[in-house]
């Protein structure tokens, strides 16, 4: 089965074509990140006009990467939530009425379905059962990943998202948005005996976090001891080293609760190489492995939604000609896939 997988959930377009003989056939994204960073921020309405006016040379592309026309296509799926309504509506609209016009299935896909599976796109994929830490701009959970589609949250956030505590403190330095790769790469020319910076809620039990503390704290560092170059990258230091003693701490709980050796990382927030060098030697340390997407498929992109979209399709799953967004939509909602 060939499916065209549409992203537009936020400030990237994706399109992608995943063939479940073939695997991944051609991907391809179009970032907004530049015209958004004027802003200091994504601006809803200028996403959802840019998804207008991306999304369809998109397709174009992946189609003729492929060597394939409209009329190869089995299937089409695009990110029906969590997101932002305007900019989820623009792919819905134009993945539906693709299927419609095509006489073949369209399926709406949970976006962050389709970064817990991204590993799945790898040469060497996980197998299941397995514990997914999830962090982007926008979530920061511990999942219990029993089978494909089978979630149950472990943790969650109770303020702000990893991303965003990234993003906030990577603001603070005057590195643009979304300053959290930016933060990293200041963070490697930091000293890291200068500050040190809490561990929030590792000293109870429980797998939920909390990340805006960090972000003050940061702030009130700041204030102190003002911003210049060196103190900058001395607090971003701190800063990443907290959060990322921090993920660690509480996947090694989850993987200690559940009694699973594999855990999955997820999320844009995955990129950050400190954080895949500490849990790759935490989960050896475990007895265990960890797994994450490629680099490309860390962030938002097509090819985790073309190929969330193939699995279900192929259970025969498929939505009616009512076009529905989700802007929220609890992954535990989601039905297993056999
Ligand atoms: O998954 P994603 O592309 O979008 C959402 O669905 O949110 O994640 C974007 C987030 C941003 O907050 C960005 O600053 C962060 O991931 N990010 C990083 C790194 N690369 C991206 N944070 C820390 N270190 C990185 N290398
Ligand atoms: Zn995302």
């Amino acid at each position: 089965m060939r499916v065209l997988g549409i992203e537009t959930s936020c400030d990237e377009t994706g399109a992608a074509i995943y063939d479940s003989e073939r695997g991944l056939l051609a991907h391809t994204l179009y970032s907004q990140v530049e015209m958004q960073a004027e802003y200091g921020g994504v601006v809803p309405e200028l996403a959802a006009r840019d998804h207008v006016r991306k999304t369809i040379p998109l397709i174009e592309e992946v189609l003729k990467q492929s060597n394939m026309t409209l009329g190869d296509l089995d299937g089409v799926a695009y990110t029906a939530g969590p997101g932002l309504a305007g900019a989820l509506m623009v792919g819905a609209t134009i993945g539906r009425s693709l299927g419609f016009a095509l006489s073949i299935p369209a399926l709406g896909v949970h976006h962050m379905e389709g970064h817990l599976l991204a590993p799945m796109l790898e040469e060497a994929p996980p197998a299941f059962p397995f514990v997914a830490l999830l962090v982007s701009g926008g979530h920061t959970q511990l999942i219990k990943v029993a089978g494909m589609g089978d979630y149950q949250i472990l943790g969650d956030t109770l303020d702000d998202a990893v991303g965003e505590a990234f993003d906030k403190t990577a603001r603070l330095m005057g590195l643009g948005y979304p300053g959290g790769a930016a933060l990293s790469l200041l963070a490697e020319r930091g000293n890291p005996e200068r500050f040190d910076f809490p561990r929030p809620m590792t000293d109870r039990p429980g797998l939920d976090f909390s990340f805006s503390g960090l972000k003050t704290f940061a702030l009130n560092t700041a204030t102190k001891f003002g911003l210049d170059e060196q103190t900058k990258a001395d607090i971003a230091c701190a800063f990443q080293t907290a959060v990322v003693e921090t993920l660690l701490i509480k996947c090694r709980r989850a993987l200690r609760l559940t009694g699973w050796k594999r855990l999955v990382v997820a999320g844009g927030v995955g990129a950050n190489r400190l954080l895949r060098q500490r849990l790759q030697e935490m989960t050896a340390d475990e007895g265990g492995s960890v797994f994450f997407p490629r680099h490309e498929f860390c962030t938002d992109n097509g090819a985790m939604i073309a190929y969330v979209g193939c699995q279900r399709l192929m259970m025969g799953e498929k939505n009616d000609l009512e076009i529905k967004v989700y802007p929220r939509w609890p992954i535990e909602n989601l039905t297993k896939i056999l």
